[in-house]
C-alpha cells in the first residue's frame, strides 16, 4: 500500500500508485473536456490565457457570450508577449464544459490577469460556476511598466533633457543593462536609466510643464496575480454533497500556513500569545480557537511565494532530451529587440538557451497549495490549459490523479517530462525518508 502526505492510501483498485495516474492530452481542451463524463472530476485548477490583447468592444463581447457565439474575431492582436493564445480569456463554453465534468460542489481555481479578471469572472459565471472568493498570489517582484509623464511631455515638445547625474546601484553591483528598455524620450520608467550604452543617467525636466509633472507615472508595480475560487453548484447541503461526492468544501487543515511561513505575509504573532487564560479561550469562537491549532494558521485568500526559479522550470528537461532553444525563441521576440530586453519578457529572456520555453510558468509550491485546498484525497484534478505542466506536477506528486490539456506540441513534451521527473524525484526523496511536504523538497527550491 502507498500512502500520500496525509496518510491516505493512494493505490487504486488495480494496485496502481495514483502518482502514475496522470496524463497530458494534446490538442484543444474543449475536445478533451467533451470526452469526459458528467460529474467525474473533483477539481479544476488552471492558469488559462489572461486575454491581454487589445480589449475587445465589451458590448459585442457580452452579446457574443449571451448568444454562445464565437468571440475570436473580437480579439485584438496578441496577448502576453504577443502570444496569440493569450489574446482572449477562454470562452464561457469551455467553463461550461468544466462545470459539467465537475462533481457537484467541485471547485475551480482559475488564475486571471489583474486587468482582465473581470472578464474571466464573467466568463466563469456564464459557464455556470459560482464565484466564491478571489485569491491573490503575492510575488512582490513584478516590474513596473509605466509611462513617465514628465519625459513624455518633454518628448512631445521635442525638448532635450539635461543629464544631471547617474543612478548608483544600491548593492554596488553593476546594473543589468539588458533591463534598460529606454530609448531617449520614450517615457518608460526604466527610461530614466538612459540609453542602453549610456547606463543610468538621471535627467532633469526640460520644460516647465515637464517639471510640473515630474514624479507622475501611469502604473503601479504589479506584485500580485488574482485567481478566482469558484464552485459548481452543490447537490443539496454541503454535508450531503461532501458525503455523496467528496466535493463542496475546502481542505483547510491540509493548507494551513506553518507559523513563520512567509506564504502568510501578515502579522506573525500567534493568537495564543495574546493571552491564553481560560476566559480568553472562552471568548474566542471556534474559528479563532482553530487558528491556535498546532497545525498552523488558518489559510487565507493570499499566498506569497516567489516566481518559479530557472532551476525549477528546467528540472528534468535535459534528462528527457528536450532540446534547448535560444532565450529569445522562448519569449517569441527577435534577438536584440527592445521587447526581449524588457524585464517583463518572461522566462528565459536573459538566458542564452532554455529548455522550458514556456513564458508563464507558475511555481510548484503555489500550485501544490491550491491543489491541496480544493481536491479530496486521491481525487481527479483537470487543468484545461496545462502549459509546461506545473499543475500536473503539483497534483501527481501529492497523490492526486491528473488530466492536463495543451495545444502546443512542444509544451506537451515539456509538461510530460517535468511531471515524470518530479513525480519520480518525489518518490525517491520520500523513500529516503526525506521531507513529506512537496513544497519543501529540494527539487523545488534554489535556482536563480
Ligand atoms: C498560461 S499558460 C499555462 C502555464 C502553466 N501554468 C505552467 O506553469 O506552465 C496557458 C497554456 O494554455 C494553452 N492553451 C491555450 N488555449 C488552449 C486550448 N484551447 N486548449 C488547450 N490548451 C490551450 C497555451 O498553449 C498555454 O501553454
Amino acid at each position: 500500500m502507498t500512502r500520500d502526505l496525509f496518510g491516505n492510501d493512494i493505490t487504486d483498485a488495480e494496485g496502481v500508485d495514483l502518482r502514475d495516474r496522470w496524463e497530458i492530452r494534446p490538442g484543444d481542451c474543449l475536445a478533451t473536456l467533451r470526452e469526459l463524463e458528467d460529474d467525474s472530476v473533483d477539481a479544476v485548477v488552471t492558469d488559462p490565457p489572461y486575454g491581454l490583447g487589445k480589449p475587445p468592444p465589451i458590448a459585442d463581447l457580452m452579446r457574443a457570450w449571451c448568444d454562445d457565439a464565437d468571440h475570436d474575431h473580437l480579439a485584438g492582436s496578441g496577448g502576453f508577449m504577443g502570444r496569440k493564445w493569450d489574446a482572449m480569456v477562454p470562452h464561457p463554453r469551455i467553463w461550461r464544459e468544466c462545470v459539467r465534468v465537475l462533481k457537484p460542489g467541485g471547485h475551480l481555481v482559475v488564475f486571471a490577469g489583474q486587468r482582465t479578471a473581470d472578464l474571466m469572472g464573467v466568463a466563469l459565471r456564464f459557464g455556470g460556476a459560482e464565484i466564491r472568493d478571489q485569491l491573490q498570489w503575492l510575488t512582490y517582484s513584478g516590474f513596473p511598466k509605466a509611462l513617465d509623464v514628465s519625459k513624455a511631455i518633454d518628448a512631445a515638445a521635442g525638448a532635450e533633457r539635461e543629464v544631471v547625474g547617474r543612478y548608483q546601484p544600491p548593492n554596488g553591483k553593476p546594473w543589468n543593462l539588458r533591463n534598460d528598455t529606454s530609448t531617449p524620450g520614450n517615457g518608460g520608467t526604466m527610461g530614466k536609466f538612459g540609453a542602453r550604452s549610456g547606463g543610468m543617467d538621471i535627467t532633469a525636466p526640460a520644460t516647465p510643464e515637464a517639471a510640473q509633472w515630474e514624479g507622475w507615472h501611469t502604473a503601479l508595480k504589479p506584485c500580485a496575480e488574482p485567481a478566482w475560487l469558484a464552485r459548481k453548484p452543490l447537490g443539496g447541503t454541503v454535508a450531503a454533497t461532501v458525503l455523496e461526492h467528496g466535493t463542496g468544501a475546502l481542505n483547510i487543515d491540509a493548507t494551513r500556513y506553518a507559523y513563520g511561513d512567509p506564504a502568510w505575509p501578515g502579522p506573525q504573532e500567534r493568537h495564543a500569545d495574546i493571552g491564553r487564560g481560560k476566559s480568553t479561550l472562552l471568548r474566542l469562537g471556534p474559528i479563532q480557537a482553530a487558528q491556535m491549532a498546532d497545525g498552523g494558521r488558518w489559510p487565507s485568500n493570499v499566498y506569497y511565494c516567489p516566481k518559479a526559479s530557472r532551476s525549477e522550470r528546467e528540472a528534468g528537461l535535459a534528462e528527457a532530451g528536450i532540446e534547448p532553444v535560444a532565450g529569445f525563441d522562448a519569449v517569441g521576440r527577435a534577438e536584440g529587440s527592445a521587447g526581449l530586453d524588457n524585464p517583463r519578457a518572461g522566462a528565459g529572456r536573459a538566458a542564452a538557451t532554455v529548455r522550458n520555453s514556456h513564458p508563464t510558468v507558475k511555481p510548484i509550491a503555489l500550485m501544490s497549495w491550491l491543489v491541496r485546498l480544493v481536491t479530496p484525497p486521491g481525487g481527479l484534478v483537470v487543468d484545461p490549459f496545462a502549459g509546461s505542466g506545473t499543475t500536473g506536477i503539483a497534483a501527481a506528486s501529492q497523490g492526486f490523479r491528473f488530466i492536463g490539456c495543451e495545444l502546443d506540441e512542444r509544451f506537451v513534451r515539456i509538461a510530460r517530462a517535468r511531471i515524470d521527473w518530479h513525480t519520480k524525484g518525489f518518490r525517491d526523496e520520500a523513500m529516503r525518508g526525506g521531507s513529506q511536504d512537496v513544497a519543501d523538497l529540494p527539487l523545488f527550491g534554489g535556482g536563480s
